[in-house]
């Protein structure tokens, strides 16, 4: 053992494992550019090292980071470099990135400013620079959790209060049992975690009225049905294959009366109201209820953070506060009181790091750059050969071989075994298809051409080989 065990300076040995964490990730950053995408089979079997005995005493913390490094870091996916565009995952701004290391240092409980006056500030800073620039009113609540999918859940299940509470229902106290039946009305293209969302909340997939899409994924307005207070409607802004928004200010207005309750799914695609270039796609969607955005994907904040926002904070209030005889509740809202995370760690400060470093200009930046190389890609795409399948009017793009279609898998695991790039297959109104997405702020045009080459180069051999 080395004596960064020794017990009479137990916080040297943090400090120690501070600077030693912060070696290793500077080794990984200083590699990521040009380090393979997916990593190496040999570097995946080589994680079997993890599996031994739980260690029957202590060791240092210099040998568990040594492992840690040795194994794992060979072993990750490079989604922090500039040639992952699978999914849609963003990597990590510079700002985040220190930002979370801080965060950790501090290991703050975000659950009220009784135990983080730091982290609610930060918070609560974050929150309104949010609705500032996403343009979404002013007293919404704004709450961080793991990701788009628990953020839906909050929403709806703040939906869910509201709609029944209109009908004379308080299902925080009465529960579902016996409650009035709520209408749910979703786009067919609706994500799979909205369902899982709704599962949550005990509503079944047979109970949703799924509403027809056009050929880029979009609700077709008129198909939604009629509205009343008893419905539920969820779209989203930026389909996962085409990027498309549906047309949230058309149905929002139809709602708007009926006293019915339309949320967004924006994950990704809501930051496009970030960017004058880009915001005019998703016209009308202010008019919305409640909506989800993902620190994590387009905004470039470590994994892992979404967030909820929800007009009118008050369902959302009564839904997820907790009310124990220990707790001195600081504040009018605290974080507890807006996300089902109880105790939970200080994702917003990366959110605030985030919106501080790029400020306003920097973010509309980053949208348009993506947006301007997924165009790069489409154009080299169609330039050999390929059909695309979407307009490319945001960061994703959807293209098939058209001489064989069922190519795409096969493409994407040749670039993908040759660690140039990350991007997977799908399947697009019933066209097999690659999926490209970028979201990375660290994607730059020599990514995109290094990536175009790699794809036709897969190609070649590929038809070669049929
Ligand atoms: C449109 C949409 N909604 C929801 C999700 C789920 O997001 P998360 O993985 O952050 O929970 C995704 C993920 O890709 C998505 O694209």
């Amino acid at each position: 053992m080395s004596n960064m065990t020794d017990t009479t300076a137990p916080f040297q040995q943090s400090i120690d494992a501070l600077q030693l964490a912060a070696g290793y990730g500077k080794s990984y950053v200083e590699a990521i550019a040009d380090r393979r995408v997916a990593p190496l089979d040999a570097d995946i079997s080589a994680l079997q090292e993890f599996d031994i005995a739980l260690p029957a005493s202590p060791r240092s913390a210099e040998e568990t980071l040594r492992d840690l490094d040795r194994l794992g870091s060979p072993a990750t996916v490079a989604t922090t470099g500039g040639r992952f565009f699978g999914l849609v995952v963003g990597a990590t701004l510079p700002a985040s990135l220190g930002a979370r290391v801080l965060a950790s240092t501090w290991d703050q409980i975000v659950f009220s400013d009784a135990t983080s006056p730091v982290g609610v500030k930060l918070e609560t800073v974050a929150a309104g620079w949010l609705l500032d620039l996403l343009h979404l009113p002013k007293q919404s609540s704004v709450g961080f959790t793991t990701g788009a999918t628990v953020a839906n859940f909050t929403c709806l299940a703040a939906a869910r209060q509201s709609l029944l509470a209109r009908q004379g229902w308080d299902v925080s106290t009465k529960g579902l049992r016996n409650s009035p039946p709520l209408r749910i009305i979703a786009s067919e293209q609706i994500h799979v975690t909205v369902i899982k969302a709704l599962r949550l909340l005990g509503i079944g997939s047979d109970e949703i009225e799924f509403v027809p899409c056009d050929a880029q994924g979009r609700v077709i307005a008129e198909k939604v049905p009629e509205l009343d207070e008893t419905a539920l409607v969820l779209l989203q802004a930026g389909n996962l294959n085409s990027g498309a928004a549906d047309p949230i200010g058309e149905i929002a207005s139809r709602a708007a009366n009926t006293g019915a309750w339309v949320h967004v799914d924006g994950a990704f695609g809501l930051w496009a109201a970030a960017s004058p270039k880009t915001c005019r796609q998703l016209e009308g969607y202010e008019k919305a209820d409640s909506w989800v955005v993902d620190g994590h994907k387009w905004l470039n904040t470590p994994y892992d953070c979404g967030i909820a926002i929800i007009k009118d904070p008050k369902p959302v209030h009564l839904t997820m506060a907790t009310q124990a005889p220990y707790l001195e509740v600081g504040g009018t809202a605290a974080p507890k009181d807006m996300v089902p995370e109880f105790s939970r760690s200080a994702r917003g400060v990366e959110v605030w790091a985030a919106l501080h470093s790029l400020g306003r200009a920097g973010i509309g930046d980053l949208i348009d750059r993506s947006c301007e190389h997924a165009r790069d890609f489409a154009d080299g795409l169609a330039a050999m050969g390929f059909q695309i399948l979407n307009d490319v009017a945001l960061n994703q793009v959807v293209a098939a071989w058209p001489a064989d279609e069922s190519l795409a898998p096969k493409i994407a695991e040749h670039v993908k075994t040759t660690g140039t790039a990350w991007f997977g297959p799908t399947n697009w109104q019933g066209r097999q298809a690659i999926r490209i997405s970028v979201a990375s702020w660290a994607t730059t045009k020599e990514d995109v051409s290094k990536t175009l080459a790699a794809i036709s180069n897969a190609v070649s051999a590929l038809s070669v080989k049929a």
